[in-house]
């Protein structure tokens, strides 16, 4: 009997979600739904003194019923809720039903940081409800997750194509689905995982990355939900075919023969003969896999591609390719920084690499992006774990070296406001102070 009134406040929160589709907030039959709701809270706070609405790993809870599966209105539920970043949700004795009215209307009538959300609803002056982001430690821990998830799922995939075997395409699918949740939800987290360089694992983990900084790209140019979802699996499955291409060519550290170039040169198209073979692919995707080595200018390979009429999905996945590769250490590369490598692309916008989709990312990521190792006036030097990507209100750091310059032994959280960000005096190399950013990201 316990789990009856969660499931049916859900239901009920959901249908005024819905209703809000059809008509505006004041219309009669809304009304009467978000009535219908506020009854049903109001049973609940005869015996609590708060009713708690949340998202625990993934998964849509109601005080301590837990929506485990087989709720289709919680899983709806539970996306908005993501959408906003929201990882608790308080509705407190006393709500009227004009406050859940308004309250619906800012949570279906846009997306962002929790936060944003909050500041909205303190002016609408809604204050028996109150959201709050989900800890931070779990939002990490579930970008790892769901980063983790789509390695092996890459792996598995390229496992599949070095053997012959046409790979399966659900699990890439539902991989990118749930990155595209997490890039609009918590953006952060998952664009600093792309700083793990693993050399080992470079092929499995540049596939992952290229998709998560392409959803950045692309969350920064305005693209929908379902856009990103092209995009990202588009993105993890652009280099198929460089695995049809002889390793000791696409290794070697030298100057390539004309004959090895014109082999590296095939790969777009190995790659697009692999994605047409596989299932469910959309042609934009396999467009990107074409695309992906053409210019802005058209210059670059195939020439074929060249003339054909691609869309700027291309160009984003070009974009996303060059900033993971320019901040990887590999055997003929030093990492560039990732302020350094935004700044180079920047230089050669309008020939290598498309200029507003470029200039939009780059201010999507900010002047110090997620990852980046900085010096402050105080000498100390801390990493970025929180800066642009609808973060409004300065930068999180975590300072990892004391003003003397010694390592400290638990790194401290450091929030800048805005009017402080010109302590921010310059980015550092990671590898001249023996800094695996890695090791700082949970
Ligand atoms: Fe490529």
């Amino acid at each position: 009997m316990s789990e009856e009134r969660p499931v049916v406040t859900v239901q009920l929160m959901l249908r005024a979600c819905q209703g809000l589709k059809l008509y505006p907030a004041q219309h009669p039959s809304l009304q009467k739904q978000i009535a219908e709701w506020h009854r049903c809270l109001q049973q609940m706070l005869l015996v609590r003194p708060e009713v708690v609405l949340g998202v625990h790993q993934r998964t849509l809870f109601c005080n301590d019923f837990l929506f485990v599966d087989g709720f289709p209105s919680a899983e709806s539920l539970r996306a908005l809720f993501e959408s906003w970043g929201i990882g608790r949700m308080v509705i407190r004795r006393g709500v009227q039903p004009v406050e859940l009215a308004d309250f619906l209307v800012l949570l279906t009538g846009g997306r962002g940081h929790c936060e944003l959300l909050a500041v909205r609803m303190q002016q609408a002056g809604i204050r028996h409800l109150e959201v709050g982001p989900e800890d931070e430690q779990e939002a990490s821990g579930r970008a790892r997750r769901i980063y983790e998830q789509a390695i092996s799922v890459t792996e598995s995939i390229i496992n599949d194509v070095r053997i012959g075997k046409i790979p399966q395409t659900g699990a890439a699918i539902d991989a990118v689905r749930a990155m595209v949740e997490t890039t609009l939800a918590e953006p952060h987290a998952l664009l600093a995982l792309t700083l793990i360089k693993d050399y080992d694992d470079y092929t499995f983990r540049h596939s992952v990355n290229v998709s998560v900084i392409a959803l950045a790209v692309g969350r920064a140019c305005g693209l929908d939900e379902a856009a990103l979802r092209v995009l990202g699996l588009g993105a993890l499955l652009h280099d198929l075919g460089k695995l049809k291409i002889d390793i000791g060519i696409i290794n070697k550290p030298g100057q390539l023969t004309s004959e090895e170039f014109e082999r590296i040169q095939q790969h777009p198209e190995e790659g697009v003969r692999i994605l047409q073979r596989m299932e469910a692919i959309p042609g934009e995707a396999i467009q990107m896999a074409l695309g992906h080595h053409l210019r802005y200018d058209r210059q670059g390979y195939p020439r074929a591609a060249a003339r054909m009429n691609l869309p700027e999905t291309v160009h984003m996945v070009a974009i996303a390719d060059a900033y993971d590769a320019m901040t990887t250490l590999r055997p003929y590369q030093q990492p560039m920084t990732p302020r350094k490598a935004v700044e180079r692309m920047l230089e050669v916008r309008g020939s290598i690499y498309h200029p507003e989709l470029l200039a939009r990312f780059a201010e999507h990521v900010g002047p110090y992006p997620v990852g980046s190792l900085v010096r402050l006036t105080s000498s100390e030097v801390g990493l970025v774990t929180e800066a642009g990507m609808g973060k409004t209100d300065g930068v999180s750091l975590k300072i990892l070296f004391d003003a003397a310059g010694h390592r400290l032994r638990q790194p401290e959280k450091r929030d800048l406001a805005t009017a402080e960000l010109d302590c921010i005096v310059a980015d550092v190399d990671p590898a001249s102070r023996g800094i695996l950013i890695a090791d700082y990201l949970d």
